[in-house]
């Protein structure tokens, strides 16, 4: 029942996540000056990331959250990005900041990106706390990136497996017999 015991090893424990978005946060602050900013966090996987980076953002800012599936459930992108809301938030004449936990293919940011621009976001500036080392095929990589890690499955701060393991404080490594 308990969750850590599933994992084989944490990759990335609580506290340098914590230091790491401390470092991040003035640097993005700067970059999304000039315009009313709207943080867009990537459900469910951003949730967690999301709320502890924007409480280092001290400036004026709305938060809106896209639901977006590329997964599906398994340990393999599908390559296929789904919008799951009806509507997309309002951007338009705004700079806004993409939240997603992690790059892999891509596929996703560049997705989200073009449909913000296409809402008429003024800039679009995109924030990952993972970005897997890995050839992206031409797909746009992430203005801010907190940790590259090797092209591996991980859980935990958000990240989930069959939508569990988002709870966990840290990201880590699943045990292969839970796979
Ligand atoms: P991309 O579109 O291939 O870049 O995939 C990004 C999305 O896939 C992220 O928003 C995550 O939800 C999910 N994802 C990618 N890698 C992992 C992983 O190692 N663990 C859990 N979810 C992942
Ligand atoms: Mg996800």
């Amino acid at each position: 029942m308990n969750v850590h015991e599933d994992i084989a090893r944490v990759l990335i424990d609580e506290d340098v996540i914590r230091f790491r978005i401390d470092e991040m946060a003035p640097e993005i602050i700067n970059s999304l000056e000039g315009a009313p900013i709207v943080v867009v966090a990537l459900l469910k996987g951003a949730l967690v990331f999301t709320a502890d980076l924007f409480r280092r953002l001290p400036v004026r800012l709305d938060v809106e959250c896209i639901n977006v599936a590329s997964y599906h459930g398994g340990t393999e992108s599908s390559g296929e990005v789904q919008f799951l809301d009806k509507k997309l938030p309002d951007v338009a004449g705004k700079n806004v900041l993409l939240v997603d936990d992690i790059l892999d293919t891509g596929r996703t940011l560049q997705a989200v990106s073009e449909a913000m621009l296409g809402q008429g976001a003024s800039m679009v500036k995109t924030c990952v706390l993972l970005a897997k080392d890995k050839e992206r095929d031409g797909m746009q990589e992430a203005d801010y990136v907190g940790f590259s890690i090797d092209d591996e499955f991980v859980v935990g701060y958000g990240l989930d497996y069959k939508g569990k393991y988002r709870n966990l404080p840290y990201v880590g490594v699943l045990d292969p017999s839970v796979i």
